[in-house]
């Protein structure tokens, strides 16, 4: 194996890889990818099996360390999380400053970097105890920070949390319930939920996990690295295309254009118009999160009574697009965030809570990759290269 560090030193030479298809920036034992092949792993379980047979919470767990939990061991961390789930009261005074029409992704990586100031002095990134209890924190807080960023949108109470639920209930309740009657759980939205969250746990070396390593890189904590995470993942081109692929088949159904006419103009790439949800730097195959999604989106909205026109629009143009040359020649399939908006609107969540419920999904990858990061011996301070192309020395002007 090539030390490349040393071997760019000895040399002097740098290689130029725009967007990093091609520079690994770390080793990772946390999740397998292959694209060609559609295999997606968490510390070698596929995600089909994890997806079916596994807990939101069981799955933080294996990807933070390694294995499967105990019955015990998940029993006696499930209660720990349940028992961070409170805001400090002044942070809600937080929430009153911003404005009502926030968007609920800028509300919650500000919450996320402004959780640090409650933790200063048990935030450092070499005290193992630390480590442990701020993962704690944050997987039971920014929930609840999703959720008040949603209540606010939406001109409603916060509730507190209700720790007798599990965490995808408290979750539901803190975004539905409300203070006049009483809040009644749905197994459906429950497990469907659980699903979605799992099958977003994790994705190796992505726009928004490389961002937390990198901060992470430079000494930063949790919170801010995390904070950091959640911006990157608010882009239209990562996390916040399930927000885009609603809005996309929205204006389709609005504005009267045939599917075969929109995809057109994809393909002109007229007004530099993409098929949203469409396209992956690393799955030249379907996405197998996709695959799982697409076959909960029919069952989701059977057993809640739901009709959309939108899934019967997305699966129009899916089919169109599969078809195509276009597609077929660049490789372009479904990814994740092509029908997870279909039933996160079924659910009854607005537009702009999609890409929030993405975070809470990747937020214990995000974790793990920072921990993993901070027990390497071989990490060092992220730092790319840069190959100079500016003006060559030249004289300020002065008065002659
Ligand atoms: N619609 C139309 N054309 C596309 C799309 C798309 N969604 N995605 C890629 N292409 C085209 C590009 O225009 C390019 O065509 P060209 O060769 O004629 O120039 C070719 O396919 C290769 O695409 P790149 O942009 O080079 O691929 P890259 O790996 O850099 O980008 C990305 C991947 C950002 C995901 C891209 O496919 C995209 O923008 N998709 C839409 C946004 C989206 O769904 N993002 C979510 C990704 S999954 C996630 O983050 C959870």
């Amino acid at each position: 194996s090539v030390d490349f560090s040393t071997f760019t030193k000895q040399t002097g030479h740098t290689a130029l890889d725009y967007g990093f298809v091609n520079t690994a920036s770390t080793k990772s034992a946390i999740t397998y990818i292959d694209g060609d092949q559609g295999i997606l792993r968490y510390r070698g379980y596929p995600i089909e099996q994890l997806a079916k047979h596994s807990s939101y919470l069981e799955v933080a767990w294996l990807l933070l360390y390694g294995e499967l939990p105990t019955a015990d061991q998940l029993g006696e961390w499930d209660e720990k999380i349940r028992r961070h789930t409170l805001l400090h009261e002044d942070l809600k005074h937080f929430f009153s400053a911003l404005p009502h029409t926030a968007h609920p992704m800028s509300v919650l990586s500000a919450a996320t970097a402004a959780l640090s100031t409650y933790y200063e002095g048990q935030s450092d990134p070499g005290n193992p105890e630390h480590v442990e209890l701020n993962t704690i924190r944050m997987l039971a807080k920014l929930p609840v920070i999703a959720a008040y960023a949603h209540k606010k949108s939406i001109g409603q109470a916060f509730l507190y949390p209700d720790n007798s639920l599990s965490f995808v209930d408290n979750f539901l309740k803190l975004n539905f319930g409300n203070h006049a009657e009483p809040y009644e759980i749905n197994p459906v939205m429950s497990r469907a939920l659980e699903r979605l969250l799992i099958l977003h746990e994790d994705h190796e070396q992505n726009a928004s996990t490389s961002t937390v390593r990198l901060v992470g890189s430079t000494g930063a904590n949790q919170f801010s690295s995390i904070s950091a995470g959640i911006n990157a993942l608010y882009g239209p081109l990562h996390g916040g295309a399930n927000e885009a692929v609603l809005d996309m088949l929205a204006r389709i159904r609005d504005s009267g254009e045939s599917v075969q006419r929109f995809v057109e103009r994809v393909k002109n790439k007229e007004d530099g118009v993409k098929l949203m949800g469409f396209g992956h730097r690393v799955y030249k195959n379907y996405d197998p999160r996709a695959k799982l999604v697409k076959e909960s989106a029919d069952e989701v909205l059977r057993e809640l009574g739901v009709e959309d026109p939108l899934l019967a629009l997305a699966n129009e143009l899916e089919e169109i697009a599969l078809n195509d040359d276009y597609f077929k020649e660049r490789r372009l399939y479904p990814n994740v965030d092509f029908y997870t908006g279909v039933i996160y609107k079924a659910m009854g969540f607005p537009t702009r809570m999609f890409t929030p419920l993405f975070a809470i999904g990747r937020l214990p990858g995000w974790l793990a990759h920072w921990r993993e990061m901070q027990y390497d011996p071989q990490t060092k301070i992220g730092r790319p290269q840069q190959l100079y192309v500016g003006a060559g020395e030249r004289d300020y002007p002065t008065e002659a």
